[in-house]
């Protein structure tokens, strides 16, 4: 178990623009090994926790594999099977987990929540999603992007639907990486710069319209319009969001090689139109794979440090 104090990664900007710029190629180097097949186990008898309080399929499963594949271990708690979810209190937890393991996850509620756990742990732990921000994605996100179009730097993301988790955290990228984000939700739904953690430097623009936040732009992405925990406001926001599904006619006033993404899971006929999530655009499976290797390259990161080779 580490000794040192922990470098935690629980949103975007805890790591810098020159970090990112190590980790994407981190991340390339690392995929480069898993295609071919070559063993690299530089956590060889490291072990993660990962603590889930919501559902996941890509989260739990790029962060077990990836640990795995590195030559560590990793141990999947819940809510419902731990003490978690039976009021003991978060900085006890942390404090108990983090001397058992080496890494932590953490998928809650609250952003305050992996705070207090962060703060009372040895070790660094890494935000799997939280109601505010889900940091992981936009590093596989961003990663793709690049492999597919090059660097993000100057280019123009569309977030198209909900300014949650996925847009706030698009929105701190856009400022330390230095590109632009048009944000486009419907009235009652827009961003709130200070729960994005924003330091301000008009990176975004809103737009009324989603046609005119897709105009020329690079990469035109959305989510749920109902992220977990929200369940309950659903058929409300059904109706409010029912304009803004990214369809052919969004994706066509985009840039012609304009990329679509959805950090998953879809739903058809809702957020996009069948034709955009599965048409020529789309890049989502190859985002969703990344997810792996982006998520081997921030755990070795936290862990071993800056690596050659
Ligand atoms: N995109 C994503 O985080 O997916 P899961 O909810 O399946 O982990
Ligand atoms: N915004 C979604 C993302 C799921 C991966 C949610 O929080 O439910």
């Amino acid at each position: 178990m580490s000794t040192n104090t922990p470098r935690h990664f629980l949103q975007f900007k805890d790591l810098s623009r020159e970090e990112f710029d190590y980790l994407f190629e981190r991340i390339t180097w690392i995929k480069a090994k898993f295609k071919a097949y070559e063993p690299y186990h530089p956590m060889f008898d490291r072990t993660l926790v990962m603590i889930f309080e919501k559902a996941s399929t890509r989260t739990r499963l790029s962060f077990e594999a990836g640990m795995q594949q590195l030559g560590g271990s990793a141990i999947y708690l819940n809510t419902r099977d731990s003490q978690l979810g039976r009021g003991e209190p978060v900085e006890d937890a942390a404090q108990v987990i983090s001397r058992m393991c080496d890494l932590v996850m953490i998928r809650t509620f609250e952003q305050e929540i992996i705070e207090r756990f962060a703060a009372n742990s040895r070790v660094p732990v890494i935000n799997g999603l939280t109601n505010e921000y889900h940091p992981c994605q936009i590093l596989a996100d961003i990663h793709t992007f690049i492999e597919h179009r090059g660097p993000i730097r100057g280019r123009t993301v569309a977030w198209i639907g909900d300014s949650n988790n996925m847009c706030n955290t698009w929105l701190q990228a856009a400022e330390l990486l230095d590109f632009n984000v048009h944000v486009s939700t419907p009235p009652g739904y827009e961003v709130e710069a200070e729960r994005a953690g924003l330091y301000g430097t008009g990176h975004f623009e809103q737009f009324a319209d989603p046609i005119d936040a897709c105009r020329g732009a690079d990469l035109v992405t959305t989510d749920v319009w109902t992220s977990m925990g929200f369940e309950a406001e659903n058929e409300e926001r059904k109706k409010a969001f029912a304009d803004w599904q990214v369809d052919g006619e969004m994706m066509a006033v985009a840039a012609n090689d304009a990329v679509f993404m959805h950090c998953l899971p879809a739903h058809r006929g809702e957020e996009v139109t069948a034709e955009v999530i599965d048409g020529p655009h789309s890049v989502v499976w190859d985002e969703a794979e990344n997810r792996l290797h982006a998520q081997k390259a921030l755990m070795e990161y936290l862990l071993l440090g800056r690596l050659q080779g």
